[in-house]
Formats: C-alpha cells, structure tokens, sequence
C-alpha cells in the first residue's frame, strides 16, 4: 500500500509546537516572536500566500505585522522599511515575499535583511551556514525545511545508504533541499533543464524531490520501484470537468500513474503547500528565542 504523506496534519503538528514555545517565551520574557511581512505590488497570488502567512502568525500568538507597498515602490523606499524592520527589537523575523515588481532588484533587499531575521533563509550567512552545517545558528529556507520534515516521517534522521535525487536547482529550494539530503548522509543528484536524461537519472532515487515548475512532468516510469516522492509543485491548470473556465491545482508529479509505482508520495495540494507557512512560524519562534538569549526550540 502506497502512503499518501499528509502534508497538512504534519503541518498542524508544527504549528502546535510552534504556538507551546512561543506561549512559554512570552510566559518567560514577556516578549511575543514577532514577524513582519512585506509585499509590494498587486499580484494576487502573492497576496493571497501573505495573508495566509499573516493570520498563521497570529494564530500561533505572534506579534503579526503586514507592510503592503504599492506596485511603484522605489528600490530606496523598500531597503529603508527593511533597515526599519533590522533595528525594530520587537520584530524577530522579516520576509520579503517574492518576486518582486520587475523594476526592483531583489536580491540587495534579501542581502539587507539582518541574518538572525532572515526567516527566508535566502541571506548568504544562512545559505553559508547550511552549506557548512550550522544548524545551530543559522535559519534554514521553509519550503526545503518543510519538504525535509515529510523525508524524516518516512525515513527517520539518517539517510545513510540511500539515493536522493532533487530535480530543480533553486537558490529558494534545489540547493538549499540538496543540502538538507546531504546533511542527513543521503547521495545527493541535482538535475535540471540542462541534464542530459532525467528519467534515467530519478529512476536511481531513493527519494525523489520534483521542483521543476512544469506540471505533472515526472511520469510513472521515471520512478525506482518503492521510491519515496516528494512534490514541491503547485501549477494551476485548466480544469474543464468542474465546468468552463475552471482550474484545478496539480504537482510537478503525474500523481495518480506515479502513486501505484512509489511507497511513498506527497500529494498536491495537502503536502508540502502546508508545510512552507508551518516552517517559517518555526524559524521565527527559532528566532525570537535566539533574540532573547534562550536555546531555540528544534522542528
Ligand atoms: N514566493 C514564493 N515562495 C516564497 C518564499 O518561500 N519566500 C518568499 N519570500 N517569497 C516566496
């Protein structure tokens, strides 16, 4: 029988333990974790993920502050809300959700946030920190911190032995995912669109991490027999059997023919999805302990 992993009952166990620290850090310092949101522009999309970014921090009693800039922001304007937010002591984490409107340049503002704040884990300290295995300082990007949680569900702590292969080489999850797998003694492959035969490459994964973009792009005859597969796509595409005009949300994977083949899968949506917004309520607790001294609770 193939597991379906649930993303979001794993996600509620996250967020459970994520409100218990934050309730015993206010109890112990008076001091709720603090996050701060920052859009800029009108993509729906985005707003909609800030939002929900934004209630889950109240829910797990955080102090919750959402800046929502208009589309014509300047670069300057931007850089200085973010030099606002480094020395505002009641904020413990910052997140600028991307992309950003085409005239700004993202990654100076990702560069200018404080490493201790980057709840993102994009700032070079914290990607540095990963790569040379500083789990104890450093913060580490939510949606491969979320997508490892479902592996250890499956395969416990060590890796030791087996393949892992992470299709996508993103600084926001292929690397940082690929990173996370090594750390944990799997033998890590990275593809991408430049590799020269992806099937036969996954068809030596263990577990097989998609993070390519192109919906349902990994086919049933891509798999290792009793692969564990972990989809980190989210691709909205026409759905004309729930009426004209409608869409549905499918994966990276083709689930229902890769789901008999694997003996382990992660659905979408319910899987990873949940995972990203439980995991930066993780890193900002993370955070907020580290601010005020205290050892940070681990997820
Ligand atoms: N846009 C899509 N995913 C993310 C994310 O994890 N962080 C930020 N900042 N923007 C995003």
């Amino acid at each position: 029988m193939t597991t379906v992993i649930d993303g979001k009952k794993a996600a509620a166990s996250v967020v459970d333990a994520v409100t218990s620290a934050a309730t015993a850090l206010e109890r112990d310092t008076g001091r709720k974790p603090g996050l701060a949101v920052v859009i800029v522009g009108n993509d729906p999309a985005s707003h909609a993920y800030v939002s929900s970014k934004s209630k889950m921090a109240k829910q797990c009693g955080f102090k919750s502050v959402q800046h929502t800039l208009p589309e014509e922001t300047s670069q300057e304007t931007l850089m200085g809300l973010v030099a606002e937010l480094n020395a505002d002591p009641e904020i413990d984490g910052i997140l600028v959700q991307l992309p950003l409107p085409k005239h700004l340049d993202s990654d100076p503002v990702i560069q200018s946030i404080l490493p201790e704040k980057d709840v993102d884990g994009l700032h070079v300290v914290n990607a540095g920190k990963l790569a040379t295995g500083d789990a104890e300082t450093g913060l580490v990007s939510c949606t491969p911190a979320g997508a490892m949680l479902l592996v250890r569900q499956i395969h416990g702590r060590d890796l030791s032995g087996l393949n892992a292969m992470v299709i996508g080489r993103s600084n926001l999850f292929g690397k940082p995912m690929a990173q996370l797998l090594l750390a944990a003694n799997a033998t890590v492959t990275i593809g991408h669109s430049r590799s020269r035969d992806l099937p036969a490459i996954a068809r030596n994964a263990d577990i097989l991490v998609a993070a390519v973009g192109r919906a349902e792009m990994v086919k049933a005859d891509w798999l290792k027999p009793g692969a564990t597969v972990i989809d980190v796509g989210i691709n909205r595409v026409p759905a004309p059997e729930k009426g004209e005009g409608k869409y549905k949300l499918v994966g990276d994977v083709a689930f229902a023919e890769c789901a008999p083949v694997a003996a382990a899968i992660s659905p979408v949506p319910g899987g990873v999805g949940p995972m990203t917004i439980a995991m930066l309520m993780a890193n900002t607790v993370i955070a907020a302990y580290r601010a005020q001294g205290k050892v940070a609770p681990k997820f």
